[in-house]
């Protein structure tokens, strides 16, 4: 059965908005979650809190049926056929390390990102470069800090054997062509992987289309459990990367000196998992589903644009990243003349109860190149709405007057 549901009460499902917390725009790091996922955790750890895949008892298999059915959500979520092409890791971060360290790269060839990424997509490859001496070039994002298509054509050539770029910015909101990127990178017989976390929660991502080897997504930024990612990878090439863990749920036979592994995608699952995660990841997709993508990015483009129009005049105020709302996904960066991003943040939050991000949002190298300390960061969500930007931008506006320098 489909279930359809209405953004506009969409608020009513999330209990921290339910028990009115204040303002919360800071989903970018971690989503809130609505009643579903919630009890969906709950309902594992009540009705079948045991593992998956080992014991032969009913509450072992009722797990072990929802994994199956998990993995068939996501399948149909991002478009694809095969369900054990999904591994539930930890975050994207895991994702994004176990194909670094899984590849097997070497000296000689390199691996192409760009100048805007985050950490996670940053320093699994400097690491790689200093123990296994693995190039690396960058393509450099364009002046208002979009990705720079022309940029990165210029850094491909036949040494480079991966791409890794990610899908959304976490600091301008700004969207990277994956598909042509993926395209570019295919006529260099190079392998790509795509840093999600920031589109999966915002964007219909459909794989099948993007068509790169390698999706790596955190579910903690759309509405499900803390701790928990997603690595998607296309069955060969997940069949010829070697896993970051080894051990009990992810091998076949083994003798005291021999191992197989077991087949994709548990190979990757070694130990046991996040069960409950799991649960309420399915929760989460189900309620993504229910409320439609094109009802989330109509609203979040809405919302942006309001950010923009209620704050187009502030004395002191400069956008990180372009000025066009229609160009970002959820997330204004901003700053304040005279004022650090986390005392922006600090006041932000004692005064009028509002929660954004300050700082260099893991993406050091990015500020660092075009001399900023860093952003206030504002990242919206379905479940906010014109009340929550319009209370945002006049505390914003307040601190800019009171406390600016203009
Ligand atoms: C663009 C981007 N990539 C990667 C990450 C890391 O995600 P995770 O914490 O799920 O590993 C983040 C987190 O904020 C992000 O914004």
């Amino acid at each position: 059965m489909v279930v359809v549901m209405k953004i506009a009460t969409a608020r009513d499902d999330f209990p921290t908005l339910r028990a009115g917390k204040g303002v919360y725009l800071d989903s970018a790091c971690q989503s809130l979650r609505p009643d579903s996922v919630i009890e969906a955790i709950t309902e594992y750890y009540t009705e079948c809190p045991t593992c998956s895949g080992r014991s032969v008892h009913g509450m072992a298999a009722a797990v072990s049926v929802r994994i199956d059915e998990t993995r068939e959500t996501l399948a149909g979520f991002f478009g694809t056929d095969d369900p054990n092409c999904y591994v539930f890791t930890r975050n994207c971060t895991e994702g994004l390390n176990t194909v670094a360290y899984g590849l097997g790269l070497k000296r000689g060839d390199t691996v192409v990102t760009s100048d805007a990424e985050h950490n996670s997509n940053n320093i699994p490859w400097i690491m790689l470069a200093e123990a296994s001496g693995v190039g690396r070039r960058m393509s450099v994002s364009g002046e208002d800090g979009e990705f720079d298509i022309e940029s990165f054509k210029e850094r491909m050539g036949r040494d480079v054997k991966l791409v890794s770029v990610q899908h959304c910015s976490n600091v301008t909101g700004c969207v990277t062509p994956v598909k042509a990127v993926a395209e570019i990178a295919r006529d260099f017989g190079a392998k790509v992987l795509i840093d999600g976390s920031q589109a999966a929660p915002h964007l219909k991502v459909d794989l099948d289309g993007i068509d790169a080897d390698f999706y790596s997504l955190s579910v903690h930024k759309m509405l499900g459990p803390s701790g928990m990612g997603i690595l998607y990878g296309k069955e060969e090439e997940l069949m010829r990367l070697r896993p970051l863990m080894f051990g009990g749920g992810a091998a076949g036979r083994t003798g005291y000196d021999t191992a197989e592994l077991a087949p994709v995608p548990d190979r990757f699952e070694a130990g046991l998992q996040d069960y409950a995660g799991i649960f309420g990841t399915k929760a989460a997709l189900d309620y993504l589903s229910a409320i439609g993508f094109d009802a989330i990015v109509a609203h979040e483009r809405e919302l942006m644009r309001l950010i923009f129009s209620e704050l187009e005049d502030v004395p002191g105020l400069s956008v990180v990243g372009p000025s066009d709302p229609d160009r970002r996904c959820g997330i204004y960066s901003f700053n304040i003349d005279g004022l650090m991003s986390h005392d922006i943040a600090m006041i932000l939050d004692n005064a009028d109860a509002i929660m954004i991000r300050s700082g260099m949002h893991c993406a050091h190298p990015f500020f660092g190149s075009k001399g900023v300390a860093g952003s206030a960061r504002a990242s919206t969500y379905l479940y906010n709405n014109g009340s929550d930007i319009r209370r945002f931008a006049s505390a914003v506006r307040k601190v800019a007057e009171q406390l600016g320098d203009h």
